[in-house]
């Protein structure tokens, strides 16, 4: 047995979505693939699962309930702490292949316990990059229903309402700063500023407003309008205290040949994301300013057996 799913790309509203506020991501055509055969004990590519690195491959293994051990090989083209949902994407397409193994995958029940797993591995957590994970293509979150509601999740008084949206076939120019940067520390730094300062408060909220404006211009195809908001995004993300200098010099370097750009995903370090319609001379202006660069898409397909 096997499945895989994909990387997401946060386009608006990472971090403030942990507040309960809008954001819009996409899968993207990179994908984690988890294969399963049994085996007398637990294995992840035939080392421990207990090692740090398979702690979400064994928070998922703890949901599932499996006829007897598996041997675990997990392949994944999402390169790790770039802000593109590598964790999300093992995470689920591990629970992928645990369920497939029972006879039926549900991208609903996988969105919701790869939220759980995500929550126990790395602390406070909104479910945007499992649940984009388990459905693919583009989602909105919302503080409520409206229509296109794929599915609820609620923990701690939050609810998110994950729904799907249709965007514009387009590709996406990414600048990896080759820094890596834990999620779970920035999410609670930025907690606690939010907490004590009000300057912050109002900046998730600027951040609210500028995903659904962000989403009406994407959907127009105002791409001049799309850039700039994601230009202020990033402005707000940095006011927040998760910007880096190499992120600002990877960004100044792709709005040359770009409607605009921003850090993507929990920042720290990790990538940027830049809408261009020339993406190979963009790919080339963050390359020569010291950052990996490539073109991803949108992926419509979520979690799915292989
Ligand atoms: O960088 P990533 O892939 O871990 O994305 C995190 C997105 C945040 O909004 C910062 C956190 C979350 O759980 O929503």
């Amino acid at each position: 047995m096997a499945a895989s799913a994909p990387g997401k790309l946060i386009l608006f509203g990472e971090h403030a979505v942990v507040f309960g506020e809008p954001a819009l991501s996409t899968a993207i055509n990179l994908r984690a693939e988890v294969y399963a055969r049994p085996h007398p004990e637990w294995r992840a590519d035939g080392g421990s699962i207990d090692e740090p690195r398979y702690r979400y491959v064994k928070a998922a293994v703890a949901k599932v309930k499996t006829s007897g051990p598996l041997w675990l090989e997990i392949r994944s083209m999402v390169p790790s702490g770039a802000g593109l949902g590598s964790s999300a994407a093992v995470t689920v397409a591990t629970l992928g292949t645990l369920h497939g193994i029972g006879g039926s995958i549900d991208a609903k029940t996988i969105a919701r316990e790869g939220f759980e797993v995500e929550h126990e591995v790395q602390g406070r957590a909104s479910p945007i990059d499992t649940s984009t994970a388990s459905a693919g293509g583009g989602l909105l979150v919302l503080p409520k229903p409206q229509d296109g509601l794929l599915w609820t999740i609620e923990r701690d008084a939050r609810r998110w309402c994950l729904h799907r949206t249709d965007l514009p076939s387009l590709d996406f120019v990414i600048g990896n700063s080759g820094i890596s940067a834990a999620t779970g520390p920035l999410v609670a730094n930025v907690k606690e500023r939010v907490d004590r300062s009000r300057e912050a408060a109002g900046a998730v909220r600027e951040i609210g407003r500028i995903t659904l404006d962000g989403l009406d211009a994407l959907r127009r195809n105002d791409l001049v309008e799309a850039g700039h908001l994601m230009d202020r995004n990033h402005a707000l993300l940095t006011q927040l205290g998760v910007g880096h200098p190499m992120l600002d010099r990877l960004a100044d370097a792709a709005r040359k040949t770009s409607y605009g750009a921003k850090l993507t995903g929990a920042g720290g370090g990790g990538s940027i994301v830049a809408l261009s319609d020339r993406p190979q001379e963009t790919v080339e202006a963050i390359r020569a300013a010291g950052g990996k660069a490539f073109v991803v898409r949108s992926d419509p397909t979520g979690v799915a057996t292989l």
